[in-house]
């Protein structure tokens, strides 16, 4: 009951967004389309293009029994449903697919056998109207190199008959621009020209059909992008926009797209693809970092879109049980990123309120990839959530493990490098000429940093700092100068509690460079540093000094990345994400949360904090938050301020 009391929470609170935008309800209008990101299973990454009538309808019935309760409402059927599934059909063969006399793509009647004897997709949209949930199709640009060849004529929707202009009938070779064929896809289709009354005629025959059909979502490929087809899109948007049936539209792929490209087209649909085809390897989730991040700042999430809203598209999530890209094969694999991975991808899309089309084969569910696609926070967050933006005002330490370590006796022992440098901070004889460079710096508000800098004289490079310790500067007995010479233990992170150490068990004892390392503060000689005048930074303890060297081997890591979102309750969510191969601190503090989100002036006292993924609780938070991340991985946290 509890859950139910939530999706009708779900819903009415889409409804009365969707209401809320038109100014002027009629009863046309009443419906406005996408009014949140919208959600959904695509055949794609599990079936590539083989998918049958059987297997669609055994995954449409389990997102209805699983899915549907967490937001899930479109079902899609992705490309070449007309191609028969024979020896010699690929994904990029001629002759093999099944059109009608007017030259239009029908269902595979084998693959498909309810769409025989001209019924189309009418039965499987009956049904999947049935289960509660919408039907969608996937569909290519123009005209097919077989219509093409075919030469077949145009339907003319108006009179049922053939299309006739100028006193004669047309014919497809009239319209299909061969010289325009989908890059991607080069046997398969062409444009149309839409100058041509019969071009027109020919795209409207398409979607009257689909809408005659009972779809409710058509994903059109290989008109943005890369392929870019302004003049197709905008007639399809118009046709779709005269059709009494609320069709969301949706834009694939959108290699190389920019904002500026995607301004001229977002009022004409519901979603868009903002990169190319995404698939479970860390480079491809990686990749969505920077143009996710553009499309947020330049304000397309969530932009008016085709009597509606319309959404930036990170792309289906390759999840669960996959096939490969391009494969003439069914699912037959587990997902290759790793649960880190996973929830980083999850957490990116909801953050930037990406659409979520599930990809993976719903028969062969596990229980990780259930909960994390439906995890209730993430869907709170994909639905409802503002302001949604890359937020840059992070700090990242890169961490690494020394020597024994495991995930349960967490955390300890880890060297530190700065993340943007790749300089590794580690410990060896004060004569060393890499342990010199070391300096004080104030800090504003009296918290002062120790850094290091390569060449001291260059103003602009970058340096990597550790923290002074407050509160032992006070206890610390009087030296002539205590503001340099006291002995003063480090934090790695301002607000954390680690503190650099210098186990003499860790004394140099290889030609192995030596790595500093991080350990819980204790009130230990091997945690007091001294800062000697000569630049040193000096260890009485075990007689090492901190030096820092640079790693050319590991250079060219991804760094660090937050996103800031603020939620329909008051509440904030802040995710960190961890590019990086090795286990990254990453630090913010409420002043600059605060000052990123709108009304930038109000300085939040204090802030409630929980992460989701360790479940932790941090209670009252006052100045900073910080998060081992682990390699590729996130934290996302919730904050309630006051
Ligand atoms: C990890 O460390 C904990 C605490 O030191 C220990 O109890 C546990 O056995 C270790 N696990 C493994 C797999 O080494
Ligand atoms: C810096 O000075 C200390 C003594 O204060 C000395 O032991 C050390 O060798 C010096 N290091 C360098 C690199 O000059």
């Amino acid at each position: 009951m509890q859950i139910l009391a939530l999706i009708v929470v779900f819903f009415a609170f889409c409804d009365s967004l969707q209401r809320g935008m038109s100014k002027r309800p009629s009863l046309s209008e009443s419906e406005v389309r996408a009014g949140c990101p919208p959600r959904g299973w695509n055949s794609y990454d599990s079936f590539c293009w083989t998918i049958s009538e059987e297997e669609f309808l055994q995954n449409a019935e389990l997102v209805a029994q699983r899915l549907h309760s967490h937001g899930y409402e479109y079902v899609v059927v992705d490309y070449l449903w007309y191609r028969r599934k024979v020896k010699g059909a690929s994904v990029d063969s001629l002759g093999f697919d099944v059109i009608d006399e007017w030259g239009r793509m029908i269902p595979d009647p084998e693959r498909w056998p309810s769409s025989k004897e001209g019924k189309g997709f009418t039965q499987i949209a009956n049904r999947v109207h049935d289960l509660g949930l919408k039907f969608g199709i996937h569909v290519m640009r123009g005209i097919s190199t077989q219509a093409f060849n075919a030469n077949t004529p145009i339907l003319d929707i108006n009179t049922g008959k053939a299309y006739e202009e100028s006193g004669r009938k047309w014919y497809a070779k009239d319209i299909g621009i061969k010289a325009l064929s989908c890059q991607w896809m080069r046997n398969g289709f062409m444009s149309v020209d839409t100058k041509l009354g019969a071009g027109r005629a020919f795209l409207r025959s398409l979607y009257h059909q689909y809408a005659a059909w009972g779809v409710d979502f058509v994903k059109h490929d290989c008109v943005f992008g890369n392929d870019l087809s302004i003049d197709e899109i905008s007639f399809v948007s118009k046709v779709l926009s005269e059709i009494n049936r609320p069709i969301l539209y949706s834009l694939s792929p959108g290699t190389s797209v920019t904002p500026s490209m995607a301004r001229d087209v977002s009022s004409l649909v519901n979603m868009y693809r903002i990169t190319g085809d995404d698939w479970d390897t860390w480079g491809d989730v990686a990749s969505h970092f920077d143009v996710s991040r553009d499309f947020a700042a330049a304000n397309m999430i969530g932009a008016n879109g085709l009597k509606g809203k319309s959404w930036p598209d990170l792309d289906m999530l390759p999840l669960g049980w996959l096939t490969v890209a391009g494969a003439n094969d069914g699912p037959h694999r587990k997902c290759n990123l790793n649960l880190d991975e996973q929830r980083t991808q999850m957490t990116l899309w909801s953050m930037a309120k990406s659409p979520l089309m599930f990809g993976g084969d719903m028969r062969n569910l596990d229980e990780t990839t259930f909960s994390l696609i439906t995890n209730p926070t993430l869907m709170e967050i994909n639905s409802f959530s503002s302001n949604n933006m890359e937020f840059p005002h992070i700090t990242g330490a890169k961490y690494f493990k020394l020597g024994r370590y495991n995930l349960t006796s967490r955390p300890e022992n880890y060297g530190v490098r700065h993340a943007s440098e790749d300089l590794f901070m580690g410990l060896s004889s004060c004569k060393d000429k890499h342990a010199k460079g070391w300096s004080v710096k104030a800090n504003g508000d009296d918290l002062e940093k120790v850094c290091w800098k390569e060449n001291s004289k260059s103003e602009h490079q970058a340096s990597f700092c550790l923290y002074k310790e407050k509160l032992l500067l006070e206890v610390d007995e009087e030296t002539e100068d205590k503001r340099s010479h006291g002995k003063f233990r480090l934090l790695a992170i301002e607000g954390t509690d680690f503190c650099l150490g210098a186990s003499a068990s860790r004394k140099l004892s290889s030609k192995e460079f030596s790595r500093g390392s991080f350990s819980p503060c204790r009130l230990d000689a091997n945690q007091m540093w001294d800062l000697k005048h000569n630049g040193t930074l000096a260890n009485g303890y075990s007689g090492l000094c901190a030096s820092m060297k640079r790693n050319q081997a590991d250079a060219g890591t991804g760094g660090t990345r937050s996103w800031l979102a603020t939620g329909r309750r008051g509440e904030i969510y802040l995710a960190f994400f961890n590019l990086n191969s090795d286990e990254t601190v990453i630090s913010t503090t409420i002043s600059d949360i605060a000052k990123a989100l709108p009304g930038g002036n109000l300085i939040h006292t204090s802030c409630t904090c929980t992460e989701l993924w360790t479940g932790r609780n941090f209670g009252v938070v006052t100045s900073s938050i910080s998060m081992v991340v682990q390699p590729h991985g996130s934290s996302l946290f919730t904050l309630n301020c006051t």
